[in-house]
């Protein structure tokens, strides 16, 4: 990674082994590493055992907490992969927000992916932007994604990508490029920004 490298955290929000959540974020991770100039960092919430909330952390899950805050920390941008679970995003995807309240991730862009097996998808999505950035501080972008029918998306073999398939990419591709324009963007307003952070943390 070249100090300048532009860093992005993917977070694949799902709690399942093996999600397709995890598979649209390496997906991602394969466009942003493509693009050049991007130090993309995966983190999977299912490989890591986030307590529900910090006052019950056992060792092991400050280990965890401290590898997703170290993460998120040092991006200049996030990418979250959401999956739809009974109409909302995933009790564990919440618990990883609430873990991100100490200015790791103020005024750093996100770029949402909601993932859905069937037609869902926007649930979580309205959830998200609606009740996650009072105390994170997070700035979603205007652009979101939905990935519907995800198993049938991003095919491994090249040879069986359809022309829906590559309108989606790149469609994907130009939410991605967005992201890394408000990444760039931000970084020199965060400096201007800490002060009224360290006053008001929680917004009140
Ligand atoms: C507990 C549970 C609840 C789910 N509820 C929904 C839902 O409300 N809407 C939907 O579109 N898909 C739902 N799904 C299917 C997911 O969209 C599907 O599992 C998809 O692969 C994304 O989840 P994943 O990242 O965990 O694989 C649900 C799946 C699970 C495991």
């Amino acid at each position: 990674m070249e100090t300048s490298d532009t860093r992005i955290m993917i977070l694949a929000g799902s709690p399942r082994p093996g999600s397709e959540s995890l598979r649209v974020a390496q997906v991602m991770q394969r466009f942003l590493d493509d693009q050049g100039g991007i130090a993309p960092q995966l983190l999977d919430l299912a490989q890591l055992d986030l307590p529900k909330w910090e006052d019950e952390a056992a060792d092991h899950e400050t280990l965890a907490l401290n590898t997703l805050r170290e993460a998120a920390d040092s991006a200049d941008a996030l990418v979250i992969v959401v999956p739809e679970w009974g109409g909302m995003a995933p009790p564990a995807l919440k618990a990883a927000l609430l873990a991100l309240t100490n200015g790791e991730v103020a005024h750093k862009p996100v770029l949402l992916i909601a993932v859905s097996a069937g037609i869902g998808g926007s649930y979580p999505i309205a959830e998200l932007r609606a009740s996650c950035t009072k105390n994170a501080h997070l700035v979603f972008i205007p652009d979101h994604l939905i990935v519907r029918h995800v198993e049938q998306q991003f095919p491994a073999h090249p040879g069986d990508k359809t022309a829906d398939h590559q309108r989606l990419e790149l469609r994907v591709k130009s939410s991605l490029s967005q992201l890394i324009t408000y990444a760039r963007a931000l970084a020199p307003v965060r400096p201007t920004l800490a002060r009224a952070l360290k006053a008001y943390p929680y917004g009140h």
